[in-house]
């Protein structure tokens, strides 16, 4: 069977949309309708006419699709495709670190559940986390989970003061300055181009930090043949796909690989459309409050 056909067949008979993080394995590209990085995938789940939402990508990004579209069908074609940094954590952990700083508004990453955006007054992505910290006006904030991005989001401000929880990426977190040394010795001309989700003292020395469809967009848009892309392999697999005719180079001798980013096959996509399984559900009191959280941040994304 040609798996590809038949999931354009599905989606077409039952008016389903594929939405695909850049993430994941690059054949899901022939399949899906929308690809890119967590903003743009939770802008087109909130805009989409579709019956049936199928989230190519991790469990936290398909719950929020869920919570945009509580009467559609959302399913995740891996159950067990989750995100190592959105479980660090949990409901507990988040009410006691807002005890600790009282009366200070919380921003939570996407990249979290929905009983935590539950808790938090509003949430962001990588690519608008400058732009929402911003926006409360406040000159303290909490931020959560990822200590990275808010490092890096405290830095892009100046005046304003982010206190991080310490969750991170242990993908991203495991980029060192001296890969980039290493790598710019063999490719001085080579841009460093990084994913704010890696450490301080690693973003310091990028020469462009954005999220994943900012890098894409970055090389789109520059007339530099050289990039060192520090992010999951995702992206310098569609990179090396759309522009032949420049270079990439991996900051690591091994490929960074989200593990759970990779679990959603093109057999798991098939086989999600048919049966229209696993559907996710997200319990209503939840998501009431959830909601909140993640339109405050379209509103201000818009
Ligand atoms: P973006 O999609 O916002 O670049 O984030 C990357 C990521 O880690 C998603 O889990
Ligand atoms: Fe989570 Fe990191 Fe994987 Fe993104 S790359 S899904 S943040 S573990």
């Amino acid at each position: 069977m040609n798996y590809i056909t038949e999931i354009k067949k599905l989606k077409e008979e039952k008016n389903a949309v594929i939405l695909a993080h850049c993430y994941q394995n690059i054949e899901v590209d022939e399949v899906a309708d929308f690809v890119g990085d967590s903003l743009y995938l939770s802008q087109m789940a909130a805009k989409t006419d579709a019956d049936i939402i199928v989230f190519a990508g991790v469990y936290f990004m398909a719950q929020t699709a869920k919570i945009l579209n509580p009467a559609k069908k959302v399913i995740l074609p891996n159950i067990n495709a989750g995100c190592d940094m959105a479980d660090m954590i949990n409901l507990q952990q988040l009410r006691e670190f807002k005890s600790k700083h009282p009366n200070i508004p919380t921003v939570c990453y996407i990249n979290s559940t929905a009983e935590v955006k539950a808790e938090c007054d509003i949430c962001c992505t990588s690519s608008n986390a400058v732009k929402i910290v911003k926006s409360l006006n406040a000159p303290e904030v909490l931020f959560l989970p990822d200590k990275n991005l808010g490092r890096w989001v405290e830095k892009q401000l100046g005046n304003v003061k982010v206190i991080t929880y310490n969750g991170y990426c242990p993908i991203h977190d495991q980029f060192e300055p001296s890969g980039i040394e290493k790598t710019k010795s063999q490719h001085p001309k080579a841009l460093v181009l990084a994913h704010p989700e890696c450490p301080e003292s690693f973003v310091d020395l990028a020469d462009y930090v954005g999220s994943t469809t900012g890098i894409m967009n970055f090389v789109k848009n520059s007339n530099e043949k050289q990039f060192i892309i520090a992010t999951e392999k995702g992206v310098l697999d569609r990179l090396k796909r759309d522009y032949p005719s420049k270079e990439f180079f991996d900051i690591n001798a091994t490929p960074s690989i989200c593990q759970s980013m990779k679990l959603n096959t093109i057999t798991d996509i098939y086989n999600a459309l048919k049966t229209e399984q696993p559907e996710i559900q997200v319990n209503k009191e939840i998501a009431d409050k959830a909601i909140k959280c993640i339109n405050r941040m379209l509103e201000v994304s818009q």
